[in-house]
C-alpha cells in the first residue's frame, strides 16, 4: 500500500474507532458506569488525536481531491458542516474533557451532550465526504 492510501485508510479507521467509543461511552454513562465511561471518552479522544495527526500529514503531503460527482450542492454542505464543526469539536472536548478531570460533573453534564453528538456528526460525515469522492 502507498503513503496515500495507507494515511487516507489510517484516519478513516481511527476516525471510525473515535466515533465508536464516544457512543459506547454515552451509553455506558446511561447505564450508570462512570469508570468505563471516562475510560471510553479517553480512548475516543486519544483515536481523535491520531486521526487529526494522520489527517493532517496527509493534506499537507497530498493534494485535495476534488468532487466531480453531479450532487455539488449537497456534497458541499456536507463538506463545510464536517470542517466547522471538526474545528469546533476541538475546544468542545477540551472543555468537556477539563470539567470532568476537574470533578464539575454539573458542567460537564450540561456541555457533553453537545460535545458527543457534534463528535459523532464529524465522524459520520469524515466518512460521508469519502464516500462522495470514490
Ligand atoms: C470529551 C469526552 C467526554 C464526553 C463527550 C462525555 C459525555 C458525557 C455525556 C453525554 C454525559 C451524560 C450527560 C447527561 O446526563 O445527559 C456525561 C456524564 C458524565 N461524565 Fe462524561 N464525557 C466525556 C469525558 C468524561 C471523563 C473523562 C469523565 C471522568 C473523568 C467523565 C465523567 C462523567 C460523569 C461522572 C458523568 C455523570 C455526571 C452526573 O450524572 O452527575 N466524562 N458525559
Amino acid at each position: 500500500m502507498d503513503l496515500y492510501s495507507s494515511l487516507l485508510y489510517g484516519s478513516l479507521v481511527t476516525i471510525a474507532v473515535s466515533g465508536f467509543f464516544v457512543i459506547s461511552g454515552v451509553i455506558l454513562i446511561r447505564l450508570g458506569y462512570r469508570d468505563y465511561h471516562k475510560g471510553a471518552m479517553l480512548l475516543a479522544s486519544v483515536f481523535a488525536l491520531i486521526f487529526v495527526v494522520l489527517y493532517l500529514t496527509r493534506s499537507s503531503l497530498f493534494p485535495h481531491t476534488r468532487y466531480e460527482g453531479g450532487h455539488r450542492t449537497l456534497y458541499l454542505s456536507v463538506l463545510w458542516s464536517h470542517t466547522f464543526l471538526s474545528i469546533l469539536n476541538l475546544p468542545m472536548a477540551v472543555m468537556t474533557l477539563y470539567l470532568a478531570m476537574k470533578g464539575r460533573f454539573d458542567r460537564h453534564k450540561r456541555i457533553a451532550p453537545y460535545t458527543a453528538g457534534v463528535w459523532i456528526y464529524v465522524a459520520l460525515t469524515g466518512w460521508g465526504i469519502y464516500f462522495f469522492l470514490r
